[in-house]
């Protein structure tokens, strides 16, 4: 099944939003697979974030995803990269439509509280660089309630 990296920034942790956004993805019908709270290095999240190095805002990023600890997750399930993305709602919560996390509590793009894999090649990627230790396995007796 298709697994992608979904974090919870500093902002979001603070806020309190992470019950929130955990029982979301629940609730949707999507495995959870791997969970931790982490204070990142500055040299992860450069690592993360490697592809927007050089952008305006990438010293402005590192300080934020810095400045306190993320909540880490892998969640699995159909489509999980595409859907968990839609989830999120657009980058700029300018953008975001009501009823993704975004839409529903941010305003400023460079303070919009999630994090997701934007392709399944870059989830393999972030599960890696997040999880190094591995995923457990265990079954999900729901499954055949929630897909074909
Ligand atoms: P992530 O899920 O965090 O990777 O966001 P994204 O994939 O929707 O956007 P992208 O990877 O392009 O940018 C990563 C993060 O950098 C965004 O989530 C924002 O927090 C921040 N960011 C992107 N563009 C801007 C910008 O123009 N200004 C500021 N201040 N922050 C930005
Ligand atoms: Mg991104």
């Amino acid at each position: 099944a298709e697994r992608t990296y979904i974090m919870v920034k500093p902002d979001g942790v603070q806020r309190g939003l992470v019950g929130d956004i955990i029982g979301r993805f629940e609730k949707r019908g999507f495995k959870l697979i791997a969970l931790k709270l982490v204070h990142a290095t500055r040299e992860h999240l450069e690592d993360h974030y490697g592809d927007l190095k050089g952008k305006p805002f990438f010293p402005g990023l590192i300080n934020y995803m810095a400045s306190g600890p993320v909540v880490a997750m892998v969640w699995e399930g159909l489509d999980a990269v595409k859907t968990g993305r839609s989830m999120l709602g657009a980058t700029n919560p300018l953008a975001s439509a009501p009823g993704t996390i975004r839409g529903d509590y941010a305003l400023a793009v460079g303070r919009n509280i999630c994090h997701g894999s934007d392709s399944v090649e870059n989830a393999e990627k972030e599960i890696k660089l997040w999880f190094p230790e591995g995923i457990v396995q265990y079954s999900h007796d729901l499954a055949p309630w929630i897909f074909e």
